[in-house]
C-alpha cells in the first residue's frame, strides 16, 4: 500500500527528474542567448529608467509556496526582472569593471553548478582542486616566481587583497592568532589612488584604519619620494611596517604604480624580517602580465611578496573569479592556521591539496574551471589581445576627446579606463561638479549607453572603463555624440 505522503514525494522527485534534461534547462539558457543576440549588436537600451523602487513594487508579493513548470519561471523571470539589466554585452556599455563575459565561460558556469564539488577540501573536489593548483602554478609562472609560489582562487579583489594582508599580518606579529595584534599593531602604507579594499581590511583585522597610512600621489602614481620620506618617519618612530600595498591598474585612472620604484624602497627599508612585505593590487591591471605590449606596466610584480588579480576583470570571466597569488604558499597557509581535524586531513598527502586551509572561504566554488576553459578555448595570447584592444580603445576616446573643446581628457590611459571632464563654457567648481554628475545620469538614462563618474583631484569627472570587446570606433563616436546631445539638454535645463 502506498502512503498518501509517499505518493507526494513520488510527484515531486519526478519534478526534479524532470528538470536534469537540456530540453528541460532550454527555457532558462535560452534566456541567455537572446540576451547576447539582443545586445552584442548593439541593439534596444543599455540600462533601465526605472527606479529601485518601481521595480521592488513589482516583486512584491508572497513567497511562492506552490510549483510551476521551469518554462513559466522562465516566462516570469524574463517580464519581471530581465528588461531592466544592465547590458554589459551591449557594446555602449562602458561603465563598471565589470565585464562582457567570455561566452564559452558563461556555459560553464552551469556546469560548475551541476558537479558542485567544493575547493576547500580535496576529497571533496577530486579532480577541481589539482586543477586549481595547476591554473596557479601557470599564473605564478607568468609572474616569475619559482615552485615555492602558489595561491588560491577567491571571490574577487577584495578578498584576495585581504587574504594578502592577512598573511602580511602573521608575518609581522607571529603570534597574532592566539594573542591578537597586541598594544602596539604595525601598520600599512599605501598609495593615496589604493582601492579601498586596503582600509577595509585594516578595520576587518582588527588594525585601525589610523594605522592605515596613505602615500600621495604624482602624475596619478604613488609618489616614490613621498613613500620613501613615510617610511623614513615611520622608520625613525620605530613603527613596524606591516606591507606596503601598491596598485597595478588603479580603479579612478587605471593607472599603474612604478612598482620597481616601491619594491626598492621595500628592499631599502628591510627589517628583523627581511625586505618590506610588497602587496600589489593587481585586480584590474595583472591582465598586462599577458601583454609583450603592456607587460612593462608591470615590471617589477615578481619583486612583489603577494598580488590580487581578478580574471573577472580584464580576462572577461564572469563573475566571480579573483585570485591571490603568493610567492611563497607557506605564508598563505600562516595566515589561516587553523585546526580542523573534521575537515582538513592532518599530516597527509591530502593537506597539500586541500585548498580551505588556505583560503578565508570554507565552502567554494570551483571558479577555476571557467577560467581553465577560456584559457583552452581562447588560449593566453588571444585572451592578451582582448586585453590590448579594450586598452586600445580607450586610447581611440582619449584622441576623440582631444580635437574637441567641450570635453577634456585628463590622463593617457595606462590601461582600458579612461577620465575626462566635461567643460562647458562658462560653469566652474561645484557648479561644473553637479552638471557633470545631472549629464551622466541623464545620458545613462536615456537608454543611448552607461557610463560612469568619480572624483578626481576633487573635481567630479566622468569616467569609461571598456570592458567589452564589441565596443569599437563607432560606439565612441556614439557615446561622444550622445553626451553632446544630454550636454545641450542639461544646459538649457538649468
Ligand atoms: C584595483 C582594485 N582592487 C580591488 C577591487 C575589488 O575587487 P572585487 O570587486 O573583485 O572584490 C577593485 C574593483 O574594482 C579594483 O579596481
Amino acid at each position: 500500500m502506498t502512503l498518501p505522503d509517499e505518493r507526494d514525494d513520488a510527484a515531486l522527485l519526478a519534478m526534479l527528474e524532470d528538470d536534469m534534461t537540456l530540453d528541460a534547462a532550454a527555457p532558462i539558457l535560452a534566456l541567455a542567448a537572446s540576451y547576447f543576440a539582443e545586445t552584442r549588436r548593439g541593439e534596444g537600451p543599455v540600462s533601465t529608467w526605472h527606479s529601485a523602487q518601481a521595480i521592488a513594487d513589482r516583486l512584491d508579493g508572497p513567497m511562492p509556496r506552490a510549483s510551476r513548470p521551469l518554462a513559466d519561471v522562465a516566462r516570469r523571470l524574463s517580464r519581471l526582472l530581465l528588461d531592466d539589466v544592465n547590458r554589459l554585452a551591449h557594446p555602449m556599455y562602458i561603465g563598471h569593471q565589470v565585464s562582457a563575459p567570455l561566452p564559452a565561460a558563461v556555459w560553464t558556469e552551469s556546469l560548475i553548478s551541476a558537479l558542485n564539488q567544493s575547493q576547500a577540501v580535496r576529497e571533496m573536489s577530486p579532480s577541481f582542486t589539482p586543477l586549481e593548483h595547476q591554473v596557479i602554478a601557470w599564473m605564478t609562472d607568468l609572474v616569475g616566481w619559482d615552485e615555492h609560489a602558489g595561491g588560491t582562487m577567491t571571490s574577487g579583489g577584495m578578498e584576495a587583497t585581504f587574504t594578502a594582508l592577512l598573511a602580511a599580518r602573521s608575518r609581522a606579529v607571529p603570534d597574532v592568532w592566539t594573542n591578537g595584534l597586541g598594544a602596539t599593531p604595525p601598520v600599512i602604507v599605501c598609495g593615496e589612488h589604493a582601492y579601498h579594499t586596503v582600509s577595509r581590511a585594516a578595520g576587518e583585522m582588527g588594525l585601525g584604519l589610523s594605522r592605515v597610512h596613505v602615500v600621495p600621489s604624482r602624475a596619478l602614481r604613488m609618489d616614490p619620494e613621498a613613500l620613501r620620506d613615510r617610511l623614513t618617519r615611520l622608520q625613525a618612530e620605530g613603527t613596524r611596517v606591516m606591507a606596503v600595498v601598491a596598485t597595478a591598474g588603479c580603479t579612478a585612472t587605471g593607472s599603474f604604480d612604478d612598482l620597481e620604484a616601491v619594491a626598492d624602497l621595500c628592499d631599502a627599508f628591510a627589517d628583523d624580517h627581511g625586505p618590506l612585505w610588497m602587496h600589489v593590487d593587481a585586480a584590474h591591471g595583472g591582465t598586462a602580465l599577458l601583454s609583450s605590449r603592456h607587460a612593462h606596466y608591470v615590471q617589477g610584480l615578481v619583486r612583489a611578496r603577494s598580488i590580487a588579480w581578478d580574471p573577472h576583470q580584464t580576462l572577461l570571466l564572469p563573475l566571480s573569479a579573483g585570485m591571490v597569488l603568493m610567492r611563497r604558499q607557506d605564508d598563505l597557509t600562516l595566515a589561516f592556521t587553523q585546526a580542523a581535524p573534521y575537515l582538513f586531513g592532518a599530516g597527509t598527502q591530502a593537506q597539500i591539496w586541500d585548498l580551505g586551509p588556505r583560503s578565508f572561504q570554507c565552502s567554494r566554488r570551483a571558479d577555476v574551471l571557467k577560467l581553465w576553459v577560456a584559457l583552452e578555448r581562447y588560449g593566453a595570447d588571444q585572451l592578451a589581445q582582448l586585453y590590448e584592444r579594450l586598452c586600445h580603445m580607450a586610447h581611440m576616446l582619449h584622441d576623440l576627446l582631444a580635437a574637441r573643446d567641450d570635453f577634456l581628457p585628463l590622463h593617457e590611459p595606462m590601461s582600458n579606463i579612461l577620465c575626462f571632464a566635461w567643460t562647458p563654457a562658462g560653469v566652474h567648481g561645484a557648479d561644473r561638479d553637479a552638471l557633470t554628475d545631472a549629464l551622466r545620469e541623464r545620458y545613462n538614462r536615456s537608454g543611448r549607453g552607461w557610463i560612469t563618474a568619480t572624483t578626481l583631484e576633487g573635481r567630479r569627472v566622468l569616467r569609461v572603463t571598456v570592458m567589452n570587446p564589441r565596443t569599437d570606433v563607432s560606439h565612441l563616436a556614439a557615446l561622444v555624440d550622445g553626451l553632446t546631445a544630454e550636454a545641450a539638454l542639461v544646459l538649457r535645463a538649468r
